[in-house]
């Protein structure tokens, strides 16, 4: 666990949400939390969403601080994950270990950061496997898979600008035909 968080619990609410609100605190806390081919892959999905939240009436903030916030937990050891989820939500425990950080960090954030914003806080539980389909989820799940890191150039952000859920379902059948989306180590 990085230094950062470490030391959240010093603070009293008041200065943790006024470091929550400051990006460039939001930044380095992934930063020092993540390699730096993933954060640069989070930076990217944080573009892409806010982005594509402009094309939907979506708070494209909010959808920029999902993006940057999504794999906060995907370098937490297992173990470590598997804690979270035997405490908070032991449903998810027999999901596949690829699919465990999302719902962790939803509670890891809110545990560690007080992070409290359920719109964005359910957008990154469901970056993995598309239980919600709100518009903030689906921003999200298509930006983590067609942001700028992974140089897929296909026609799913345009059709994401249009049309959300044919874009989810664009991948979708993608993923069945191909599987060139989840296959990349970074999901
Ligand atoms: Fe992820
Ligand atoms: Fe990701």
């Amino acid at each position: 666990m990085s230094k950062v968080i470490d030391d959240f619990h010093l603070l009293n609410s008041k200065q943790r949400r006024y470091l929550l609100n400051d990006d460039e605190v939001l930044i380095d806390l992934v930063k020092s939390n993540m390699s730096m081919k993933r954060f640069l892959h989070s930076l990217a999905v944080a573009r892409l969403a806010k982005e594509l939240a402009s094309y939907h009436h979506v708070d494209s903030h909010k959808a920029y601080i999902a993006g940057l916030l999504h794999d906060i937990a995907k370098e937490i050891p297992l173990e470590e994950q598997d804690a979270y989820l035997r405490y908070y939500d032991p449903i998810r425990l027999n999901e596949a270990e690829k699919i465990k950080h999302s719902h962790v960090a939803k509670y890891y954030l809110k545990d560690k950061l007080n992070f409290n914003d359920k719109d964005i806080l359910n957008a990154i539980y469901n970056h993995t496997v598309l239980r919600s389909r709100d518009k903030l989820s689906m921003i999200l799940y298509i930006a983590d898979k067609r942001d700028e890191t992974r140089n897929i150039n296909d026609e799913v952000i345009e059709v994401a600008k249009k049309d959300l859920k044919k874009a989810v379902e664009l991948l979708i059948e993608k993923w069945k035909e191909k599987k060139i989306y989840l296959d990349g180590n970074l999901k």
